[in-house]
């Protein structure tokens, strides 16, 4: 019998840290001593985050978690997509803002081809004009509304994902986890020891402690103290895919009672990146996502201060540099990087959460022994850079495809990015008129219950679509097929005309966004 791993030490005390910390002690509960190790005098880098929706079934499910339980405690407020502001082209002076919305969910399957190669026909083929968000979904004109996903009696109507504040959401754990008896020690490291064959030996830290472990999990944030630090594993810089390195974050009051509280994330682009505004109760949490290889701080302080009409004396700006990229290999010996440690990406579609939980998950499904098989290691690392590639691949997609000019930095952004193979074959694929990519199952409930499933194939179909057909980049030409199939042309038009009915009978139905969650919080805070 192998020995089993008894004691773990996880550095760092951000959301990556204590999202672990919970779930570890949930997964293995008394069978691991779990030390939590967080230095007071770092702050944390959250600022507001969007997340995915199945946060919820992935994470919050399994530590036993409803809704209700949490979100109340994070100022947690709903998201159902992502609407892309002036990504399609630059507003010419008193033009009005353009925008389609990125939904999440997937787009409805008829005679086994999604709904939105019918409606690609019905554009090229037939000159319709309506919108693929419009067509293909019932609720972008809920969203319009600003209506909330949920019925005033709690039933959900729309798939969708959170807003909160992930400082909120780490306290709110870190009470948790040491409920369920994880060691939570506050002090800095000061030294990392290692073993003869370079694995972590113990860390030691400022106030005198000594920490020993069979596994650590380095959480230390976009400095990787133990994994890039101490065991020297090289940090991938992906910087020629992306080219922002630099945020400029802030808390703006919002009067909600007036305009009503958004149920989406914005991501508004600007001169030289994109503007995050994620709506909480009373405020929203923005950024500006920049490169600095286009423009100055003072430059992109100047645009962001402009956009919110923000007064630049009393505006309390975060500003944040980081890495594009991740770890060559994102566990290695007996140290596994979670979160900023092991990659990053510009959250341009909400994955930073989501690589925290999707990397906890295969860490307790590749779970080691003292023996540390190699091929346990190995299956997580690729899972991770699977996980990474293909996401980076989807975000560059947008600067790909937009028709944006206006600036030397959108310019570069068509002309001097690096493409992979698998995107480039995405993009032909699309062209062609085919389904971009093909999915598992066309049972979409099963589809959405299994996470190993989704995890491979995470980026569906329905996102290239809404990305693609939102920019208004068309394919080339429909599917051939469809037009050997009227009777499924026919049956394609009956959903489409279904989808309306639904929006209709929704829009009288659901309550607003902000109402319901002046009930949510009401009641609980
Ligand atoms: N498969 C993911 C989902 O639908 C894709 C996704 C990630 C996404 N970020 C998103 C979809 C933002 C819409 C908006 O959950």
């Amino acid at each position: 019998m192998k020995e089993r791993i008894q004691s773990v030490v996880i550095l760092g005390g951000g959301s990556a840290g204590w999202m672990t910390a919970s779930y570890l002690s949930k997964a293995f509960g008394d069978q691991l001593q779990i030390t939590l190790i967080e230095a007071d005098t770092i702050p944390k880098i959250g600022v507001g985050e969007a997340t995915i929706p199945n946060l919820q079934r992935v994470f919050f499910d399994f530590l036993g978690l409803r809704e209700e339980d949490w979100m109340p405690h994070c100022n947690a407020s709903f998201k159902a997509a992502i609407k892309f502001v002036n990504w399609r082209k630059a507003p010419q002076e008193g033009e009005p803002d353009n925008y389609f919305y990125h939904l999440f969910g997937q787009v409805p399957d008829c005679d086994n081809v999604p709904l939105s190669h019918y409606w690609a026909r019905r554009m090229l083929e037939d000159g319709d004009h309506e919108e693929m968000a419009y067509a293909c979904y019932d609720k972008a004109p809920l969203l319009d509304a600003k209506l909330s996903p949920r019925m005033q009696d709690g039933t959900r109507k729309m798939s969708y994902a959170w807003h909160f504040d992930a400082n909120l959401v780490a306290a709110f754990l870190r009470k948790l986890a040491v409920g369920w008896g994880v060691r939570h020690v506050v002090d800095e490291l000061d030294n990392v020891e290692l073993k003869p064959d370079g694995s972590i030996q113990a860390l030691t830290m400022r106030k005198g402690g000594r920490y020993e472990a069979d596994l650590f999990v380095d959480c230390s944030g976009f400095r990787g103290l133990l994994i890039n630090q101490a065991l020297k594993e090289p940090f991938i810089d992906m910087s020629d895919y992306l080219f922002c390195d630099s945020a400029i974050a802030s808390n703006i009051p919002h009067d909600d009672e007036r305009f009503g509280v958004e149920p989406f994330t914005s991501s508004i682009a600007m001169r030289h990146g994109w503007t995050w505004k994620i709506p909480m109760l009373g405020r929203f949490g923005s950024g500006y996502v920049y490169s600095s290889k286009f423009a100055s701080e003072d430059e992109a302080t100047e645009d962001f201060i402009k956009l919110w009409n923000l007064d630049p004396n009393k505006a309390k700006l975060n500003k944040i540099r980081f890495r594009t990229g991740r770890n060559r290999r994102a566990w290695v010996k007996n140290c596994v990087s979670i979160g900023l440690s092991s990659c990053f990406l510009e959250p341009l579609e909400s994955t930073g959460l989501y690589f925290i939980y999707a990397a906890i998950y295969q860490l307790v499904k590749h779970f080691p022994d003292k023996s540390f098989n190699p091929t346990l290691i190995n299956r997580f690392n690729e899972e991770i850079e699977g996980m990474f590639d293909d996401s980076r691949d989807f975000i560059q997609s947008h600067y790909l495809i937009t028709s944006r000019d206006d600036t030397e930095f959108w310019r570069a952004n068509k002309h001097e990015l690096k493409i992979s193979d698998a995107l480039k074959h995405k993009l032909e694929t699309y062209k062609a008129g085919l389904v971009v990519c093909p999915p598992l199952t066309t049972n979409e409930s099963s589809y959405y219950n299994n996470f190993e499933m989704e995890f491979r194939n995470f980026w569906t179909n329905s996102n290239y679509y809404c990305m693609f057909a939102g920019m208004n980049w068309l394919p080339d030409q429909a599917l051939p097929k469809l037009a050997y199939r009227p009777e499924a042309v026919k049956k394609a038009n009956a959903m489409f005309a279904q989808l309306k009915k639904q929006t209709a009978e929704l829009g009288t139905s659901l309550p607003s966004t902000y109402d319901y969650l002046k009930m949510l919080h009401g009641v609980t805070i």
